[in-house]
């Protein structure tokens, strides 16, 4: 575990490399390597204590500093949201603070999050239709809900860590080219997953001295990517795309980045937390409870009108996303250089620093929230900062499906099945990888 001391010292290694980057330059071989060494001995400490880090720094360095490949991070409300709505808004291919080095195990497309210009908007165009809008479509929704749930039931047991991202890679799948995956399929989708992290190393390590894990993985995306094309769904999004120069190959692998990484990814994270807090308070469960009774009478699928209608629900999506939420960091890249005042030092930039806006800080910023640590429902939600804003060129296409998605699954969960018992509920803050209850399980787990 790092200590403070060690998170400051490397703090103080940052600032000394502001001064030889101005020297040796940003982009040259010398100044990417020396960035690279710096990005991996931060990582290793935020990897590990990402919590304490942000804290740490921010608590006695400001609201801004430096950290991993000399980005500035800068972790107030005002800040983050500020910088979320900058447009137009120059990327790298980074995944919050990972940055993607090894573009093989992508298949050499960016994530939408790393692209730019009309690539950028024509991904978008395709994404937006391709994702469902929930009250439009609640029959379908509750149906694919409603069978993952029962072969849960036929197990007797849902684990939030592992089962809910089967569950979403396998209802994204359906909602968004109606096909039905394999179990074998599903697994190699999560594993997939699961290897995104190494994604941040080299490429010449991931494609080549990690082949015997990386190979599997990219193999899969190719098939599925391969049937993804077999869709009857798949002409309309690629004509889509081509009015934006988009390929065959940019369309489809935007997609599967959109259901693997941000869909199942994120929507798991947040509804293994919403399921959390509704384990550990009982009153609000009760509430909850009562709401989905009044809307739902749990004869046919339920309507889109009884998702609307859900507002008890809605507010405890939100507010589980603010105090937990799925996608930890932003990043985008300064179009020019300058100096930045850190730590109370003036601090030379150079264009392309990447910015980062860190989620959780923003979130339980106590100028912005009252209380921040405390769970409260009737908070003002209006300038939530979870998916990233609202009504800009980088909001979260898929807020309103993985809110619908969420309300689905409580409905389904507290009207139609029920478990005995649950095992403790615990968010880990040390892992940069774990902002959910992933050890919980609702055990005895079976159809009412
Ligand atoms: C059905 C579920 C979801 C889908 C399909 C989805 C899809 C996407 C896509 C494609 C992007 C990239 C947009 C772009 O490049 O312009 C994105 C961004 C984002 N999403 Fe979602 N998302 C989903 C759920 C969520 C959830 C549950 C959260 C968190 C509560 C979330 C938070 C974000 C954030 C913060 C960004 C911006 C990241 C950045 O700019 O670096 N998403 N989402």
């Amino acid at each position: 575990m790092a200590n403070k001391d060690q998170i400051l010292q490397a703090h103080d290694r940052q600032i000394w490399l502001s001064g030889i980057l101005a020297r040796v330059g940003y982009n040259t071989p010398i100044g990417k390597f020396l960035r690279l060494v710096f990005y991996y001995m931060d990582a290793f400490l935020i990897l590990n204590t990402w919590r304490d880090f942000l804290y740490i720094r921010r608590d006695n360095i400001g609201e801004k500093f430096f950290a991993v490949d000399h980005a500035i991070m800068h972790t107030s409300h005002a800040k983050v949201r500020e910088l979320m709505q900058t447009e137009p808004q120059l990327r790298g291919n980074d995944l919050g603070i990972i940055r993607m080095l090894a573009p093989s195990y992508l298949l050499n497309n960016p994530l939408t999050l790393g692209m730019n210009g009309s690539e950028h908007t024509g991904a978008r165009a395709v994404i937006l239709q391709a994702l469902p809008e929930p009250t439009e479509h609640a029959e379908v929704l509750g149906y694919l809900v409603d069978r993952s749930l029962a072969k849960a039931a036929i197990r007797g047991q849902v684990h939030i860590g592992d089962d809910l991202p089967k569950m979403l890679l396998e209802i994204l799948h359906q909602l968004v080219f109606e096909i039905a995956l394999s179990e074998t399929e599903i697994d190699a989708s999560r594993n997939y997953n699961k290897g995104l992290v190494l994604a941040s190393l080299p490429n010449f390590i991931n494609q080549y001295l990690l082949a015997f894990i990386t190979f599997p993985r990219v193999q899969h995306r190719k098939r599925l990517i391969e049937r993804y094309k077999e869709s009857p769904r798949w002409q309309s999004y690629l004509e889509t795309g081509s009015q934006y120069q988009l390929n065959a190959h940019q369309v489809a692998n935007s997609l599967f980045d959109t259901i693997h990484i941000a869909g199942t990814a994120g929507t798991s994270a947040l509804l293994g937390s919403v399921i959390g807090v509704l384990c550990l308070d009982e009153r609000l469960r009760n509430d909850v409870v009562s709401e989905v009774n009044a809307v739902w009478d749990g004869t046919d699928t339920p309507s889109g009108h009884a998702l609307e209608q859900l507002t008890l629900l809605h507010k405890v999506i939100y507010e589980t996303a603010r105090m937990y939420p799925p996608v930890r960091f932003v990043s985008q890249l300064t179009t020019e250089g300058g100096e930045v005042e850190i730590g109370g030092r003036r601090c030379p930039f150079q264009r392309g620093t990447r910015l980062l806006g860190s989620t959780l800080t923003a979130n339980r910023d106590a100028n912005r929230y009252n209380n921040p640590d405390s769970f409260d429902v009737t908070r003002d939600f209006s300038d939530i900062v979870s998916w990233n804003g609202e009504g800009h060129e980088r909001a979260c296409p898929g807020k309103s499906l993985s809110i619908g998605i969420i309300k689905m699954f409580c409905l389904y969960l507290f009207k139609k099945y029920q478990w005995d018992s649950f095992t403790q509920v615990k968010w880990d803050f040390e892992k940069v990888t774990a902002v959910t209850p992933n050890d919980l399980v609702l055990q005895g787990f079976t159809h009412r």
